[in-house]
């Protein structure tokens, strides 16, 4: 019997534990460490980190009139003086370009863009955590064929928060947006600019926008995506990790506060985030979650964010001194604590990456210059999140499974025109989502609606350890969400409110934000009705 822990370390090369200290904090190693973008290495961080700026890639474009987004096959040279093929979105506006452009908009503005597929396949836009009609969500249902165009038109209705755009095209989201397709999407509101001011930020130099992804390269420094069996099921994983899409990313900071918006973009890679000088941990503030600020700032030295989720921190790098280094870094963990046996899995492949789930890395490395020290107050409260009432919401279970090689929702692999299951226009629902022992880590992710985590039932311990804020949640819990971990083993209950004002039968949907699995049918759609 193969414990699904160990299919992840599915390997011919040699696996080494990190200790003999039993299952909790085994990290694979592989034997042909140490490659030039090995993450683990401090000394491969020597790459300036890509921060936005007025234009070009991920430049910050204050939307101000209709768009004409086109979705490009082009190039960009994500390892050093190696241009690799890659998607980006590229638009225009008042005569300066952009790709990958993070787009900003006041709260209760309207987005108008048009998506020109230039690509050789099928793609649509989606934008995550936003509250749109379903028509303008982009379902993999609005999928549209090369040469197409899709016209979207519709009032940002979010609250301030630290959102993001990628593909959703059917069958071919993990790929496209592995390969470049997405970026931010930022709604501005007052909370959000109380928080500027009296943090005193400014965006592209103390606000630094930061999404993770793992990748793989071939030898030419090409991006590789070619996902095995056992990739396919488990997740694609990468072994060289960027920070806005630098390798082994530096940046250097003064001794003051910075705001990171975080943001994991990776397919399937979920990442314990923490910041150490040597081996002491610093201290940093969550100040948001998916939808926005939470209510009031909550210091840790770590938490976990997994594919889809954001985390919006302030961290204070004056807690180092001039000249001393700071990494940000995933420390390791078990993706599989709480498991059962899986059964064997043969003839599958084994991964490709260097870097399993749960193997301790560096992700981005902070450099302290010098100058005055900074301390800036945090005000108290950041903003309000009003708790959904729960007395006479309706009781919905969500269950995940495992059939063969196909993870399930409610028993179900996406179909495109079955709807899974009606809601109700302006009612509140609980949800209760199970994960069983026998799986793994499932970010589950809604479509239409945000929500907010009242409950963790069986937690792992390594979340468990973490629960400080009732009813077993996590820092990463709190605030508005669209996306939630639910670990092997684990319930999440979770709180909806349905009320829209948009008419007619909205098509949503619920799926796995782990993009293998989402492409496998990890998904069902729901209707909400009047
Ligand atoms: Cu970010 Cu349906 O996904
Ligand atoms: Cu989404
Ligand atoms: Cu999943």
């Amino acid at each position: 019997m193969l414990k699904r822990r160990e299919l992840f370390h599915f390997l011919g090369a040699a696996t080494l534990m990190a200790s003999g200290v039993g299952q909790a904090k085994t990290v694979a190693v592989k034997s042909f460490r140490h490659y030039p973008f090995d993450p683990v290495a401090a000394e491969n961080f020597l790459q300036k980190l890509f921060v936005p700026i007025g234009s070009g890639p991920f430049g910050v474009l204050d939307v101000a009139g209709p768009l004409t987004v086109r979705a490009t096959a082009a190039s960009f040279p994500l390892l050093p003086g190696r241009p690799s093929p890659f998607l980006l979105y590229q638009t225009e506006q008042s005569g300066k370009a952009y790709q990958n452009p993070i787009l900003r908009m006041e709260s209760g503005a309207n987005l108008k863009v048009t998506l020109r597929n230039e690509l050789a396949e099928p793609t649509i836009i989606h934008w995550h955590g936003l509250l749109t009609p379903a028509k303008m969500d982009g379902h993999p249902a609005s999928t549209i064929a090369p040469g197409q165009s899709f016209e979207y038109d519709f009032k940002v209705r979010n609250r301030g928060g630290t959102y993001w755009y990628h593909t959703h095209a059917h069958n071919l989201t993990a790929k496209q947006a592995y390969n470049g397709l997405a970026s931010f999407f930022l709604v501005e509101d007052e909370d959000q600019r109380r928080l500027t001011q009296s943090v005193d930020l400014k965006l592209g130099e103390t606000d630094l926008p930061l999404v993770i992804q793992d990748k793989q390269f071939d030898g030419e420094g090409k991006l590789r995506y070619q996902p095995n069996g056992q990739e396919a099921m488990m997740g694609w994983l990468g072994d060289i990790v960027l920070s806005n899409l630098t390798p082994n990313a530096y940046q250097t900071v003064a001794p003051r506060t910075y705001r990171l918006r975080i943001l994991n973009g990776s397919n399937a890679r979920i990442y314990r985030l923490a910041f150490l000088k040597g081996k002491e941990r610093l201290s940093y503030t969550v100040i948001g979650t998916d939808g926005g600020l939470i209510e009031r700032p909550q210091t840790t030295t770590e938490a976990f964010v997994a594919p889809g989720e954001r985390l919006d921190i302030l961290f204070d790098a004056g807690q180092a001194k001039a000249g001393e280094s700071v990494f940000l870094k995933s420390l390791p963990f078990d993706p599989m604590e709480n498991e059962g046996d899986a059964g064997s899995m043969p003839g599958m492949g084994e991964s490709t990456s260097r870097l399993d789930m749960g193997a301790e890395f560096n992700i981005l490395k902070l450099v302290v210059g010098e100058g005055a020290r900074v301390e800036l107050k945090l005000p108290a409260e950041l903003s309000q999140v009003t708790p959904i009432p729960l007395a006479g919401a309706a009781k919905r279970n969500i269950k995940l499974s495992l059939q063969g090689m196909n993870f399930l929702i409610n028993g179900r692999t996406f179909k495109m025109d079955e709807i899974a299951f009606d809601v109700k226009r302006g009612s509140r629902e609980v949800w209760t989502i199970s994960n069983p022992k026998l799986g793994m880590p499932h970010p589950i992710h809604l479509h239409g609606f945000s929500f907010q985590v009242i409950e963790r039932l069986n937690s792992p311990k390594q979340i468990a350890g973490l629960a400080k804020f009732g009813k077993g949640r996590t820092v990463s819990d709190l605030g508005w969400k669209d996306t939630v971990l639910v670990w092997p083993g684990e319930t999440v209950r979770v709180a909806i409110d349905f009320s829209h004002d948009f008419p007619g039968d909205q098509t949503y949907m619920v799926h796995c934000h782990n993009l293998e699995h989402e492409d496998a049918g990890m998904m069902i759609n729901y209707r909400v009705t009047g």
